[in-house]
Formats: structure tokens, sequence, C-alpha cells
């Protein structure tokens, strides 16, 4: 299958920055491809993938949704770029004062979808991520683990053929976090979603996804599968698959 989303050569420089936090990040996800993406903190996993959505802006090279450049774009291009991804962010970001069921129903809103289909479709959606019951809750009703799941659904709700979804799996326990693992990676074989998932539990992760990116001194090293992550020879990927306190990190 084609490339959904693709990074040619990129470059972030925070803003305030001089120099960027990484440069010549090169990868594609395909249609139904699940991309495992990891490193240290701090390396820049969040702020690639806002890059990805057009939130942050890049410095140098390309990122390609389908066909379209994200840096090509103008304002309006880039809303209708941004309505193809969807994305569970790293602190959840869902509306404090919005019920479950409305925070999964808001990208279907937003994309002027009548209050009745997007009712129907986000209890759909809910009952995937099995929280049907807990529609009418508020945020700060839910644990940790239901919170990640809404912000699953809200990014799933609207079918979008690109989903990031920056750290699904911290601090939940091993259990709630393969669950969830198992939401993402269903949407990628069921529904053909090009998918990135970052995380820093590569026992965890790297088994449920085709290929891997590791986020190192300012560069990106990608590899085709999540196997060959594994079995990477480089010391400091090593150290971070292990988590030694031994190593060049
Ligand atoms: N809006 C911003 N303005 C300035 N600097 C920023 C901004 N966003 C991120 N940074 C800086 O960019 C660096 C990378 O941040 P980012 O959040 O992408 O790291 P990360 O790899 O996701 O880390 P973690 O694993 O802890 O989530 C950090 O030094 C951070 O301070
Ligand atoms: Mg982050």
């Amino acid at each position: 299958m084609s490339a959904l989303i693709r990074f040619e050569k990129v470059a972030v420089t925070p803003p305030g920055w001089e120099a960027p936090l990484f440069h010549e990040v090169s990868f594609s996800v395909a249609g139904g491809e699940l991309l495992a993406l990891t490193g240290p903190s701090g390396t820049g996993k969040t702020l690639l993938l806002k890059a990805a959505c057009g939130l942050v802006p890049i410095s140098a090279g390309s990122i390609f949704v389908g066909e379209e450049s994200i840096d090509q774009a103008g304002d309006i291009e880039l809303f209708a770029i941004r309505r193809r991804i969807g994305m569970l962010f790293q602190q959840g970001a869902l509306f404090d004062t919005l019920s479950v069921l409305q925070n999964v129903a808001f990208p279907l809103l937003r994309r002027g979808i009548s209050q009745d289909l997007a009712r129907e479709r986000a209890l759909i959606e809910l009952e995937r991520v099995s929280l049907s019951r807990a529609k009418d809750l508020l945020p700060a009703e839910l644990s940790g683990g239901m919170r990640k799941r809404v912000g699953i659904a809200r990014a799933l709700v609207a079918d979008p053929p690109v989903a990031l979804f920056d750290e699904p799996i911290a601090g939940l326990d091993p259990v709630t976090g393969a669950r969830i693992l198992d939401l993402v990676r269903t949407a990628c074989d069921n529904r053909g979603v090009a998918a990135i998932v970052v995380g820093h539990e590569t026992d965890t992760l790297l088994p449920a996804c085709d290929s891997a990116g590791i986020l190192l001194g300012g560069n990106l090293a990608h590899f085709e599968t999540a196997l060959a992550a594994r079995q990477a020879k480089d010391p400091a990927v090593r150290q971070l698959m292990t988590g030694s306190l031994e190593g060049p990190l």
C-alpha cells in the first residue's frame, strides 16, 4: 500500500531555539501500518507528531499527507489536511467541561455533521473502546486508562486515514496498556489507518508494531521492521531497548 504519511529530510527547530532539535528525518507509513516511535525524553517525539499535523513549523524538508505537502499548504489547505489526521495528545487534551460522549462527538460536529449523526457515530466509537457506559461522565471522573481510551475514540471517530498516538500506554498497568495497544492495532488492521505510536515501553510496543523509528542524537534511526529495531547492534539503541545504566546514553 502507498504511504499515507511521509517525512523527507525533515528538520524541526523549536520556537526560540537556534539550531534544529532533529534533522534529516525520513520515513513513511503506509495504510494499515503501525510505526513505533521511541527515543529518550526530550528528543522531540511530541514535536515530530505535532509537525506531522502542521501544529509546529518545520525548518527543512517536506512532510506529505497522501500526496499533499504540509509545508507548501496555505491556511485553508492545512485545515483540510489536519482533518485527515487523528491525534491523541500526550496530555490527553480532553475538554474538561464536556462529557465523554461530547468529547468524542466534537471532531464530527466541527466537520458540520448533524448532532444526531455525530452522537450515533460517537456512540459506535465508544463501544469499540468499551466505554459506552461512561458516555455521560466528565473527564475528571475517569481513570487514566479510560481517559486514554476516550482520546483514542476521539482520534478515530472521523475515520482519518492517518492517526498519531502520543504515549497512549504511559503510566498504565501492563494489561490495560496491552488492551489500548490492541485498539490501535485493530484500527490499522480493520480500518487501514496509517498510525504512529509514541512510547518508551519498547518491550510492549515493538511486538505490536510493523516498523520502528528511534530518535537519538538529533537523528531518526528508521527500521523497516520492528524486529530489526529489537536486534539492532548500535550501542545507544541497545541501551534504550534494555534500559541499562551502562552505555553511551
Ligand atoms: N513550544 C515549544 N517551544 C519551545 N521549545 C519547545 C516547545 N515544545 C517542545 N520544546 C522543546 O523541544 C524539546 C523536545 O520536546 P518534546 O516534547 O518533543 O520531547 P519528547 O521526545 O516528546 O519527550 P518526552 O518523552 O518526555 O515526552 C524539549 O527540549 C522541549 O523543551
Ligand atoms: Mg513527548
